[in-house]
């Protein structure tokens, strides 16, 4: 187990720079999951720390030691890909020992440790089969007792479950945390699933186009988001955004079609006038009459989600949906109420997208 200091670390390929000056602090034995859309950097991001991958600028440290300049296989690294790359010709016990053999321990004790490995994965009844006579989740899992077996410092996952149908995918992440709570390595994780990242991380590092907007538990990442950015890719259905202004006269946010949600008086007073983005969870409102509500909305359309119904509405020409269990299907064009209630309020800088606390300054979230 080791602790991973990533500082102020860049990556251009050409003129192209794709990781800006990233800083990220990892302890020992975390299970961190690096989330973002395709494209914002997170396998690059990894690839560094493994030494895939060479930095631009900036210093990675593992266990204390800058690596920058070491190989790969010098670093304690156990990399898990989405293409798990089993030796087709081999057994499952041969490709889970395959790195012991090649470091020369003896028989015996490699296929002790073989048993041990496949056991804590559940795979001690394959080791004779083919990795062609597995299912792809089993598959996935002589990938982590392949890796596993090496006692790495750090393992690294890139996105491993991704050609998971979906069923799989899910019981794969349990069994990964479940894995990683026993043999507690430290772990990076990188996907653009919410899901996963949400149900793996003891903490999230936000990744937006080669930056980091925030690093924080699940929990810290759902109900304050750092960033209006970080706030749409976060939660699903996804938040809903509306246009205001700050007012001190009104102790309200004044949206752009006159209705005022009150927020709290010191913050109105605070940045009187500042144009904002109020973003609101469907699952944190409430349907009600029209004219009873905060705002009135017109009817679009109605998604039966099971337990509960998704209604879609509009507000002037803005998109704004409501998760609830009274499920509502009504007519297209037919005026409803909503209530926010304030605490529900996340209020960002029109401008800066960053969010507004109550102390009217706007918070970058925890960085490095
Ligand atoms: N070898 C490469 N050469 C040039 N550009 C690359 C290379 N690898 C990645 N990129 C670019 O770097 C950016 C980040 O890529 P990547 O780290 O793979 O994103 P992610 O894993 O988040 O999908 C993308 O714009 C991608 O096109
Ligand atoms: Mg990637």
């Amino acid at each position: 187990m080791a602790d991973i200091s990533i500082r102020e670390v860049r990556k251009s390929y050409g003129n192209d720079e794709v990781v800006h000056g990233v800083n990220l602090e990892i302890e020992s034995g975390e299970f961190v999951v690096i989330l973002g859309p395709s494209g914002c950097g997170k396998s690059t991001l990894l690839r560094m720390i493994a030494g895939l991958e060479d930095i631009s600028s900036g210093e990675i440290a593992i266990a204390d030691k800058v690596v920058n300049a070491l190989e790969p296989r010098e670093r304690g690294c156990a990399m898990v890909f989405q293409n798990y790359a089993l030796y087709p010709h081999m057994s499952v016990a041969d490709n889970i020992g395959y790195a012991l053999k090649v470091a020369g321990m003896p028989k015996a004790e490699r296929a002790e440790k073989v048993r041990q490995v496949a056991s804590s994965v559940g795979l001690e009844e394959f080791l004779d089969r083919r990795p062609g006579a597995l299912s792809g989740g089993q598959r996935q899992r002589v990938a982590m007792a392949r890796a596993i077996i090496r006692e790495p410092q750090v393992f690294l996952f890139d996105e491993p479950l991704s050609n998971l149908d979906a069923k799989l995918r899910v019981q794969m992440r349990h069994e990964i945390r479940r894995i990683h709570n026993r043999v507690r390595a430290t772990s990076v994780f990188v996907t653009h699933d919410q899901h996963e990242g949400m149900t793996l991380a003891d903490r999230m590092v936000i990744m937006n186009k080669g930056t980091i907007d925030q690093v924080g538990t699940p929990e810290q990442v759902y109900n304050a988001p750092a960033t209006a950015y970080v706030a749409g890719f976060i939660g699903s259905p996804a938040m809903n955004f509306l246009g205001g202004q700050l007012s001190a006269r009104h102790g309200a946010v004044m949206l752009e079609n006159g209705a005022m949600l009150p927020v709290d008086a010191r913050l109105a007073q605070a940045m009187d006038g500042q144009l904002v983005q109020i973003g609101v969870r469907p699952e944190a409102l409430t349907l009600c009459q029209p004219g009873t509500g905060s705002l009135t909305a017109t009817f679009e359309f109605y998604e039966e989600l099971g337990s509960e119904g998704l209604h879609h509405l509009k507000i002037e020409d803005v998109p704004f949906s409501v998760l609830s269990e009274t499920k509502m299907r009504l007519e297209e064009g037919t005026e409803i109420g909503v209530i926010i209630p304030q605490e529900a309020l996340h209020i960002f800088g029109a401008e800066t997208g960053r969010r507004i606390d109550t102390a009217g300054t706007a918070r970058i979230g925890v960085m490095a």
